[in-house]
């Protein structure tokens, strides 16, 4: 996803962009550009690759610049080349733009028919030149555009023509501006207004913003208007590596804290607050979502088919890609729940949106308060993870996990299918659940790890609960080691898979619901006899003492509400050392983004 930012105030403005940038690579990008102004010149410099790239192209301009935009493009339209890189700028016009014009091929028509010449093959040098040729205002060059353009765009323009100022608006893409102290930002997220500011106001749909370093002005079709201002509940301690070597070892070891976090806001006097939706009177469930948030999403099925089983709710899981296309049932007793961590993954906003549309509720589980889908959803339960820097998320998905938990914690206790003594304790194990899984953060995973590192295929296997969190193990090991991996269902190795078991081939077994414990291991034994290396995640309470095992790793026996939490983390640091280890960018994988804006 790209990455917008704009600036005015005192400062050196270079500065201020690069560092903006950084603090926005974590959405994933392949080039870089900015464009600063002062009351003589415009100067733009482009970049392919990482951002110390384009540092070092701006370190010799000389003079000062207390105006400018800047960007991070993760390509959509056209390759990756400097001419494609933003800021793009059309005679009067300079811009960024994070989003996708669905019609841009046709307004670029419209405009070379009246004499535009296009360098780019992007969508975004089109909405300068649509907004350079409107002959009036700015104010309603800026209309004229959103009237033309379809699709989705956060955008930040300089006017050359007006120097001390810069303009902002959006449509389906996030967009805040920060207020500081004679200085304003704006851009995709908090991260890039922390340095200066936790004062910020979340720009809709629609809304144009004018912005000089001593004043913002929102407009909407109304005229002008006002607008809350919020405090970021993030510091920028939160969005930097505080020692750690990268993000994602910082974030898994952020859970610690977040099980205290999630605790204090969910559960008031030994009780589940009323933070927590309660969601008795719905009998039909659509939980919805992608890539990891589906697979938490899936522990939440799991949960409610295992313990809200009176028949008083049926809950479906599905990918938010495929959800939107499928033919579905709604009354007023349905609920659609969608998860994501930034709430900008475009395929899971679209399934949100459909079910806004149909007058359904919707609940969203969601880490960004200023996010679309936390905006747009009727209910919203947060996930309090705090910025998530690597693509591979962590601490996320184990928000999203517990999270979810909670809801269906609440409503066997609402339904009496959970006694008060039940309830109790499994309220007592959350609030000492960061100790439970404190030994699990002072295991030396490196030597797993040493293992692993230079295999091809790595296979996961379990059976219920245990599958699930495969699929989430798998999936980090693939987004960010690139070893292909995959997961089945224990039960179903021996229906084909295992042909694809050799001599040595690693296979993680994972054995924590001892209802299943001998068929699992059954499965496990099946494996090894046909050459495969055994690594075995189990609860203490089981014994293995007569298998050969490669490695051997016991984690705490807890209830099925929180054993998945405590599953999945030996495999997110043994995913993180395996990708350290083949020298990967590990918050950074190849080819993927933070947040997916593209359906
Ligand atoms: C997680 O490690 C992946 N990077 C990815 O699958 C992610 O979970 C998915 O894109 C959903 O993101 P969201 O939670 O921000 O919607």
């Amino acid at each position: 996803m790209c990455g917008i930012i704009g600036y005015i105030g005192n400062k050196n403005v270079t500065g201020v962009l690069i560092q903006g940038l950084k603090s926005l690579e974590y959405r994933g990008y392949d080039s870089s550009g900015i464009a600063i102004r002062n009351s003589k010149d415009l100067k733009i410099v482009k970049s392919v690759g990482k951002i110390v790239n384009l540092e070092e192209k701006v370190k010799n301009i000389n003079g000062i610049y207390n105006v400018g935009i800047g960007h991070t493009r993760w390509a959509t339209h056209g390759e990756v080349n400097e001419i494609n890189c933003h800021p793009h700028n059309v005679n009067n016009v300079t811009l960024v733009h994070n989003g996708i014009i669905e019609n841009f091929r046709e307004l670029k028509r419209e405009l070379e028919i009246i004499g535009y010449k296009f360098k780019s093959n992007t969508d975004s040098e089109v909405i300068a030149a649509l907004i350079d040729s409107y002959n009036g205002d700015k104010y309603d060059a800026l209309v004229y555009a959103q009237m033309k353009m379809r699709g989705s765009y956060a955008l930040v323009i300089m006017f050359s023509d007006e120097k001390d100022c810069l303009y902002a608006m959006k449509k389906d893409s996030p967009l805040v501006v920060g207020i500081g102290k004679n200085e304003n930002l704006v851009g995709s997220d908090v991260s890039i207004i922390l340095p200066y500011t936790k004062k910020y106001i979340d720009i809709d749909d629609g809304e144009i913003v004018k912005i000089t370093k001593n004043n913002v002005s929102v407009y909407n079709e109304n005229g002008l208007i006002s607008k809350n201002i919020q405090i970021a509940n993030w510091s920028l301690d939160d969005a930097q590596k505080c020692g750690y070597e990268h993000f994602m070892l910082k974030e898994i070891n952020d859970q610690k804290q977040l099980c205290i976090k999630l605790y204090d806001k969910f559960v008031s006097e030994n009780n589940y607050s009323n933070e927590i939706p309660d969601i008795s009177k719905y009998d039909n469930v659509d939980i919805v979502a992608c890539g990891s948030a589906f697979f938490a999403a899936s522990i939440g099925k799991y949960l409610i088919d295992n313990y809200i089983c009176d028949g008083s709710i049926h809950v479906n899981v599905d990918v938010s890609s495929e959800y939107r296309y499928k033919k579905h049932f709604y009354n007023d007793k349905s609920l659609v729940i969608v998860l994501s961590q930034s709430g900008e993954t475009a395929d899971t906003l679209a399934c949100l949106r459909m079910a806004n549309s149909l007058n359904v509720d919707t609940l969203a589980i969601v880490n960004v308060p200023s996010s679309s889908i936390a905006k747009e959803a009727k209910m919203v339960m947060p996930m309090l993870a705090g910025p998530e820097i690597a693509v591979a998320t962590t601490k996320g998905y184990f928000a999203q996990v517990l999270d979810l938990s909670l809801i269906v914690q609440k409503l066997a206790y609402v339904k009496g299918l959970i006694s008060k003594n039940q309830k109790d304790e499994l309220i007592r194990t959350f609030k000492r659940l960061n100790d439970i899984i404190d030994d699990l953060f002072n295991i030396d995973y490196s030597k797993i790890a040493s293992k692993l590192f230079l295999k091809e295929h790595i296979y996961f296997i379990g059976r219920g609960l245990d599958y699930i969190v495969g699929l989430e193990a798998s999936l980090k090991l693939k987004e960010i080691s690139y070893i292909h991996s995959d997961v089945y269902q224990a039960g179903e190795l021996k229906h084909g898979p295992i042909a694809l078991i050799n001599k040595n081939t690693p296979v993680f077994s994972i054995i924590t619901n001892d209802e299943v414990m001998e068929k699992s291991l059954s499965n496990a034994i099946e494996a090894q006899s046909r050459g495969a290396k055994l690594y075995l995640l189990v609860t203490e309470e089981i014994n293995v003492d007569n298998l050969k095992i490669e490695e051997l790793i016991c984690v705490p026996a807890v209830s099925d509400f929180y054993q998945s939490l405590i599953n999945i983390i030996p495999f997110q640091f043994i995913a993180y050392e395996v990708a350290k280890m083949k020298g990967c960018d590990v918050d950074k994988p190849k080819n993927l983004a933070k947040s997916v804006t593209v359906e």
